[in-house]
């Protein structure tokens, strides 16, 4: 089911994801060869904490018998991992790496989901590359986002531009509607057709998030029931925000 937003709800809404906008800049200031994801990981609890929220994923359901419930605040997904990466103490960022970084958090009753991308250090052109093509697919998509279009029309445009740039994006996860809940419906695939999915209407809230992958689509999910990495190895990248259908343009709530 398809929630609507009521104007409080929206005001709700804008709230934690002011939040979860002001966490990813406190994490993009502490990102430095050297740095554990631990470290980084504590810093976006600290920061939820400061502004009255905390983390929507700790916790978060596995929805598999054996796996357990997500163990820590955040998601930070480095190089060939593409989602889900569970931060470690034995994690040590180094010059180059393209680390992902998916927050959502939680105030009040609602949810505010956004990710990064953020190279450590210099990088290289081809890892800035994938993250800014990555960053334009969530643009591509955004256009759509609109009174007369629909989510097929987003994720049709995700896609087709990934693919013109020679990238691909991973099929098995996708964008979704948020509110009281971290994934409420409409799914956003970053792929499909045209003209298909449900009609977008203002007060919907969602989450565009393109999963761009440099090389073969293929996935696979590790040992701790989790991490999502690419089966090919090569690097991927992440971009997110928590957006509100209007009358007119799309709002970006996701930021600070
Ligand atoms: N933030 C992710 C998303 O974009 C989901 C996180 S999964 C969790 O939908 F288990 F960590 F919560
Ligand atoms: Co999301």
């Amino acid at each position: 089911m398809i929630t609507i937003k009521s104007n409080k709800e929206i005001e709700l809404m804008k709230e934690a994801c002011k939040i979860v906008a002001l966490t990813q800049k406190a994490i993009e200031e502490a990102i430095k060869p050297g740095i554990s994801t631990y470290d980084l990981d504590i810093i976006a609890e600290k920061t939820m904490e400061k502004y009255g929220a905390r983390s929507a994923e700790k916790g978060y359901p596995s929805g598999v018998k054996g796996v357990p419930d997500y163990p820590a605040n955040t998601c930070i997904s480095v190089n060939d991992v593409v989602i889900h990466g569970v931060p470690s103490k034995n994690q040590i960022l180094k010059e180059g790496d393209i680390v992902s970084v998916d927050l959502v958090a939680l105030k009040n009753g609602y949810n505010g989901d956004m990710a990064r991308t953020y190279i450590v250090g210099k990088g290289s052109e081809e890892a800035k590359r994938l993250v800014e093509v990555t960053k334009q697919a969530f643009y591509e998509g955004l256009k759509f986002a609109k009174k007369g279009f629909r989510v097929g029309d987003i994720s049709h445009a995700i896609g087709e531009y990934v693919k013109s740039q020679g990238y691909s994006v991973v099929r098995e996860f996708q964008g979704h509607g948020i509110g009281k809940e971290m994934h409420e419906d409409p799914g956003v695939p970053n792929y499909g057709k045209e003209g298909r999915g449900p009609r977008l209407e203002p007060g919907m809230t969602i989450c565009i998030e393109p999963m761009v992958i440099e090389g073969n689509p293929d996935i696979w999910e590790l040992e701790d029931g989790w991490t999502i990495a690419t089966q090919d190895g090569s690097n991927s990248a992440h971009y997110e925000n928590t957006i509100l259908i209007t009358e007119k343009e799309p709002k970006i709530l996701t930021i600070c």
